[in-house]
């Protein structure tokens, strides 16, 4: 690919979203999908627990429907979880044509249960490792078409416009080292963000490093409406062992019977819900986040505990789980398991109708990076591979819908700068400084006062990495941190105006559900607006 270089379509992101649209797209024209890492690192990979789907006909489609609606909190848009779960059976059997293996007994599909779901009907593979068998069974089916071309370890430095239209993108080679790289121009008929979410804006995530939000700040910059960015959810158990990362420990553990315990030993969750360890998400992660606490407000360490759960070999059912817990000395059978929330999913994103289409021509978005309301104020767990299967196959169609002409556009290109050792602590030490900043101020607890702490902590970061971008640096760290600090002001903005508690979001200082004024979606304009809004 050289400067000025043209392709039908663009989709930036290879999780799941991205590659169900490239398969799509690549029907009707080429396609290039960009990566900033090596094709196969992406939030996809790491789900663990499955993917929600009801392939049981009419009456488990519409169970599917409700329970994704309830676990939203009143602001689910209906139409959005209606297309999820109807068209969910057909986007789940035709991965399996192309190669996705679930786990199976006697041919039969075995399905797990998680929080807030009515019934069993998470499919997953590998025991825990569902993303990434979803992840390589589409990475190997896209690889073989012809008309699908994948520039790994590249990423997107800006969306290019023309006529209010985004009409292609600046891409760069994202290695470790960019001295050699050239900013190179890409044109094409549409452009799809896949590029998932931004977990890594707050210090504890469960999320892997490329999570730093840059296609939504990408989206962001050249205009497009942000949606219920107020609304990111706190996965209850993390691992929490000093020095060890923020691991994932699925929600299929407490599906497949594990209990929650305070310090004293007590199950606690029979105190703040009837459908105790399988809550909503957001009820058990502040419940595990009060536990975790003393009077004084000292930590104190909350458990998860499978040694009572007889009837499965835990280690076959959890082989990732149980290697990673092996390597820091624990037994998932054996030993109660220390965990805390960690931030895991953002529901809110770019705005998209059910098409996956924008407030701007041209820019179409999908999975974790978009908002079409159907996660509401609280993601069901497991409905956000099937998010990407479902609305990535949606957004591809009216990108090849709409068919507008191809635009060309010569390159600009942008002076090369990487950033000086002494530079480069600077912007680690300024995302360290966000992530912090987040975590304590728009965490699962929220007040006026923190937010109002957050912005200016972000405003701050905000003004130390201009001084940077003003020196004419060009660089991936740089351009991460930048993203983050975009997304983390639409998130304390939106969580500022929200003055009400639902869902993933729980304000101290309101901490009621306010349907009256509030049984909304917040938009965030490009002017930096914010408007409540009935989808
Ligand atoms: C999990 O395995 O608990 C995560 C699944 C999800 O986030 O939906």
């Amino acid at each position: 690919m050289g400067a000025g270089a043209e392709v039908d379509f663009l989709v930036v992101g290879a999780g799941v979203a991205g590659l169900r649209a490239a398969v799509e797209l690549a029907r009707h024209g080429e396609v290039l999908v960009v990566t900033k890492e090596a094709l196969g690192e992406s939030n996809t990979h790491y789900a663990q627990g499955g993917i929600a789907v009801a392939m049981e006909g009419e009456q488990d489609v519409a169970l599917h429907l409700e329970d994704t609606v309830n676990a939203g909190d009143g602001i689910v848009y209906r139409p959005a979880a209606e297309t999820l779960a109807a068209e969910g059976p057909l986007r789940v059997h035709e991965l399996i044509e192309w190669g996705a293996k679930f786990d199976q007994t006697h041919g039969e599909l075995l399905r797990t249960r998680e929080g807030a779901h009515s019934l069993a009907r998470i499919l997953h593979a590998n025991g825990d490792a569902t993303g990434a068998e979803i992840s390589r069974s589409l990475v190997a089916f896209a690889r073989v078409h012809k008309a699908i071309r994948f520039a790994a370890w590249t990423r997107v430095t800006s969306l290019v416009t023309a006529d209010n239209r985004v009409i292609g993108a600046d891409l760069a080679e994202a290695c470790p080292a960019e001295e050699n790289c050239r900013p190179q121009r890409i044109c094409a008929r549409a452009v799809l963000i896949a590029s998932g979410g931004a977990g890594q804006v707050y210090s504890d995530t469960t999320n892997p490093a490329v999570a730093t939000g840059d296609g939504i700040a990408l989206a962001a910059q050249a205009g497009a409406e942000l949606a219920d960015m107020e609304f990111y959810q706190f996965h209850p158990t993390a691992l929490s062992l000093p020095g060890a990362p923020r691991f994932l420990l699925s929600e299929a553990l407490r599906g497949e019977g594990a209990y929650l315990r305070n310090d004293r030993g007590e199950r606690f969750m029979e105190r703040y819900h009837p459908l105790l360890e399988l809550a909503p998400r957001d009820v058990v992660a502040r419940a595990i986040a009060r536990e975790g606490m003393d009077a004084a407000g000292s930590a104190r360490p909350v458990f998860l505990d499978m040694r009572h759960v007889t009837g499965h070999d835990l280690h076959k059912r959890f082989p990732g789980i149980s290697a990673f817990l092996a390597r820091h000395g624990l037994d998932l059978a054996r030993d109660l398991i220390p965990v805390r929330p960690a931030a895991h999913y953002l529901m809110g994103g770019i705005r998209t109708d059910l098409e996956g289409r924008t407030n701007i021509a041209g820019l179409y978005a999908a999975g974790e990076a978009a908002c079409t309301g159907v996660h509401g104020a609280n993601r069901l767990a497991s409905n956000s591979l099937l998010e990407g299967l479902v609305f990535g196959a949606r957004a591809a169609q009216a990108m090849l819908a709409d068919g507008p002409p191809l635009t060309r556009v010569e390159c600009n290109e942008a002076a090369e700068s990487p950033l000086p050792p002494d530079e480069e602590r600077c912007v680690e030490e300024v995302i360290a400084r966000l992530q912090r900043a987040m975590w304590t101020c728009a965490g699962l607890l929220r007040d006026d006062a923190a937010l109002c702490e957050g912005l200016r902590t972000q405003a701050k970061c905000d003004f130390s990495l201009a001084r940077l971008t003003q020196r004419g640096r060009f660089d991936r760290r740089l351009a991460e941190a930048q993203s983050l600090c975009r997304v983390a002001h639409a998130i304390l903005r939106s969580a500022l105006a929200r003055t009400e508690s639902r869902g993933a979001h729980f304000r101290n200082d309101y901490p009621q559900r306010n349907d009256q004024e509030f049984q909304k979606h917040s938009v965030l304009d490009r002017q930096g607006h914010i408007r409540f809004e009935t989808w």
